[in-house]
Formats: structure tokens, C-alpha cells, sequence
């Protein structure tokens, strides 16, 4: 299998699956329970149409960006997925390689095979890192790994809030085969009698809670991102809470089933939190009817008060595919998304150089839309650039 025909990354997933363990599969490409969310995460950029603009000097065109100030080639950063192992022996040193070389970020997953010491050597001079942060049970433990992300120089903490316990992941369940745990220093060695998934989080603190936050912050001066965000309400109480900002993500599709998809949060949260969103985003939002009940319980925790609004960026993760996925997702108001599956699949088939090759896919399509969408840079993106239709594609039809 040549590297040319690696492509991001619905179909990286076409030519990983013949090449994967049992196991490894059904870890990666497994959701909840039916996996609704999971499908409904890629089909909610369906129900968003491009309203481009025409005649408008696109022959230069910039998809670079900042992510928490950081330099990034293209609005696409890595989420954290676990065990890239399970699909190459190099691992998550094949994304850290990957990312530097592309210019874009890894956000590296408290449950990675490799060790943070690998990761951190094989980065390039002044390449930004993320981590993503499960909190042990035990919090010396917690504390320990928090200090050794500062040590090592990672540019941000994600703090996951949407797993206190692992969702039901019924392909990676039925497979109950021996499993030592990663080294990320959160899980404990487990039999995996229950499957990858659930050894995962052997030690993560369920009691884990928004006072924690406060509690992180004596640990390390890094911003803090709530990965997991699935409602306008923790949205706001993330800003309250002193976060630089939200990952909104159902971990694709990998916890509670029948969730709605990220990009359906996106809508909600501008809807009622446009406060949160920078100014050119803070317009009609194309949603038709009100999600909320009692959107006045909203405004205990509304920042617009504050004599100063801190900066806020805001992430979306799960089910993007394409180029035009992301530009639709920054039309909407998102600062960048996040590709889990996409890298993990495009490191299994062929490590460094399909991590590279998925990157330069992505920045050709973004650059397309871009200039078909009447845009020169990323700056350029509206909300007046799509519509939102309220009817849902048939899910089916999307296999
Ligand atoms: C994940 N995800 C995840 N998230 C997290 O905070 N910590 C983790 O260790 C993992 N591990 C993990 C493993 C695998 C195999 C997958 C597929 C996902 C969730 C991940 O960060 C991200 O939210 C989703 O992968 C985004 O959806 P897509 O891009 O896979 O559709």
C-alpha cells in the first residue's frame, strides 16, 4: 500500500481496518452502545451548506493559524486518542514526529503508549505540545503527572470532563483479550477483562468536579481547556471557572450514545453564549427554534459583566472528515477542531508519512474552500458563509 493512497480520513479508516489487530480495532473504531452519536457527529456537516461568495481576488490563499498563541499550519490540532501503539509500533512518536513536521499540534492523551519522555524527545526545536489530562483517583498521583507536563513544556493543559467512568463500547467489550495498561501514569495495570476501553480507567477519579479546576491551577500556570463540553451551561461555567477554553466533544461518539453531535453544541452554545465567541461571531446563528427551557438560569454564570472579557477559544471535535468540515465548523465560530480517529488510523497505515500526508490532504481541501468560499484566510469565514439546515440526512446513508 503506497502512501499516496492514504486519505483523511474516512478512508484511512478503509485501509487501516485490513491492517489492524482484532483488538486494535475495535478500540479505535468502536462508540457507544449503537454508535449513533458517532455517526450523527460526521452527518451534522451535512446539514451545513456553503453560501460562498464570488469574484473576489482568492488567488492568494492562508489557512495558518494560532492555537492558545501557538503557530499551527492549519485550524487542526490532534485530540487525544490513546494507544496509537495498537496500530504501529512507533506510536504516538509517529504524531509528535508528524505534527512537527507539518507544523500542526499534538494534544497527547493521559492513556498514550508512549512514554511523555519519548514524545517530548521527539519533538522539533520550539514545537508546541497540548496534554490532555485524566485526574487519578489518587491525587499524588495526579499531582506527580501535572508537575511532569510543566516539567517537560506542554503548552496546555485539556482537562477531559466528559468520562468520570468509560462509555459502553460493545466491539471492544466483546474482545476480552490480555492487556497491559499505557504509560501515561493514569491507568492501572488491569487484566482488561472488559476490554481495552475500560482498562483505561482503572484510575480516573469519577468524583472529579469544577472545584477541581481551581485546584490545578496551584499546580501549573498553563491554560486550561474543558474538553467534553456538550451544553451552553458548561460552556459558561468553563469561562467561570477560569478556563482559556472548551474542546466541545462527545469523545467521538465513545461515551453516552445518543448524545447530539459536537457540531449541534457549537450552534446551541453561540446561540445562547455569544459572548463567549469572538465579535464576528456573535450574529444570528441560523438555529430556528429555542433548545432551552429556562435560558434566564443562564445568566448566573454570564461573564458579560466582567469589566474585562479574558480571551476565549473555543474547539470542536468529532466526525470531520474533510476540509470543508473545518471550514464549516469556523464559520460557525470555532477557533480550530480536532481529529482523533483520522491521525490514528493515518499513523497505523503508514506512521510518520501518513500523519504528514493526511495533514497536507487536510490543508488542500481547507485551501480549496477557502478560495471557492470567497475567503483568502481564515479570518474571512462568516457565519453569513453557511446555512443551517434543520433536516438530518438519512444516517444510513452514510456507512
Ligand atoms: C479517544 N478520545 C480520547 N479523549 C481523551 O480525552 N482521552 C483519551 O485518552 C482518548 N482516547 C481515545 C481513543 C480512541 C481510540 C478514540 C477514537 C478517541 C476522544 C478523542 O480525543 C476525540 O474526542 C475523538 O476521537 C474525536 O472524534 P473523531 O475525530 O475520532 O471522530
Amino acid at each position: 500500500l503506497g502512501v499516496q493512497d492514504v486519505r483523511p480520513p474516512l478512508t484511512t479508516q478503509k485501509f487501516a481496518e485490513p491492517m489492524l489487530s482484532k483488538i486494535a480495532w475495535a478500540y479505535y473504531a468502536s462508540a457507544g452502545d449503537d454508535e449513533i452519536t458517532k455517526v450523527a457527529n460526521a452527518d451534522a456537516y451535512q446539514k451545513v451548506q456553503f453560501r460562498p461568495r464570488i469574484l473576489r481576488k482568492v488567488a492568494e490563499a492562508d489557512a495558518t493559524t494560532e492555537i492558545l498563541g501557538k503557530p499551527s499550519r492549519i485550524p487542526v490540532f490532534i485530540s487525544p486518542a490513546a494507544m496509537a501503539k495498537l496500530g504501529h509500533p512507533d506510536g504516538e512518536v509517529n504524531l509528535t514526529k508528524g505534527a512537527g513536521n507539518t507544523g500542526i499540534i499534538q494534544c497527547i492523551s493521559s492513556n498514550a503508549s508512549c512514554s511523555l519522555e519519548e514524545m517530548t524527545a521527539a519533538r522539533s526545536p520550539s514545537q508546541p505540545l497540548f496534554f490532555q489530562l485524566y485526574v487519578n483517583r489518587k491525587r499524588d498521583v495526579a499531582t506527580d503527572l501535572i508537575k511532569k507536563v510543566e516539567r517537560l513544556g506542554m503548552d496546555a493543559i485539556f482537562l477531559t470532563g466528559d468520562a468520570p467512568v468509560g462509555g459502553k463500547r460493545e466491539r471492544d467489550l466483546r474482545l476480552k483479550g490480555e492487556f497491559e495498561g499505557p504509560a501515561g501514569g493514569v491507568s492501572e495495570k488491569s487484566d482488561a477483562t472488559q476490554g481495552v476501553s475500560q482498562a483505561m480507567f482503572a484510575g480516573v477519579d469519577p468524583d472529579l468536579n469544577w472545584e477541581d479546576i481551581p485546584w490545578i491551577k496551584t499546580l501549573t500556570d498553563k491554560p486550561i481547556i474543558v474538553k467534553g463540553v456538550q451544553c451552553v451551561e458548561d460552556a459558561l461555567l468553563a469561562y467561570k471557572h477560569g478556563a482559556a477554553g472548551i474542546l466541545i466533544s462527545n469523545h467521538g461518539g465513545r461515551q453516552l450514545d445518543t448524545t447530539r453531535p459536537s457540531l449541534d453544541v457549537l450552534l446551541e452554545i453561540r446561540k445562547y453564549a455569544p459572548q463567549l465567541f469572538r465579535p464576528q461571531f456573535r450574529g444570528p446563528t441560523g438555529l430556528s427554534k429555542d433548545l432551552l427551557e429556562h435560558p434566564e438560569q443562564l445568566t448566573a454564570a454570564d461573564p458579560r459583566g466582567e469589566k474585562e472579557e479574558r480571551k476565549f477559544e473555543i474547539y470542536v471535535d468529532g466526525g470531520v472528515s474533510r476540509g470543508t468540515d473545518v471550514v464549516k465548523a469556523l464559520c460557525l465560530g470555532a477557533n480550530a477542531v480536532g481529529v482523533g480517529r483520522g491521525f490514528l488510523f493515518a499513523q497505523s497505515v503508514a506512521g510518520v508519512q501518513g500523519v504528514e500526508h493526511a495533514v497536507g490532504i487536510l490543508e488542500q481541501e481547507i485551501l480549496l474552500a477557502l478560495r471557492l468560499l470567497g475567503a483568502n484566510k481564515l479570518e474571512d469565514l462568516r457565519p453569513s458563509m453557511v446555512e443551517v439546515k434543520e433536516k438530518r440526512p438519512n444516517p444510513f446513508l452514510r456507512t
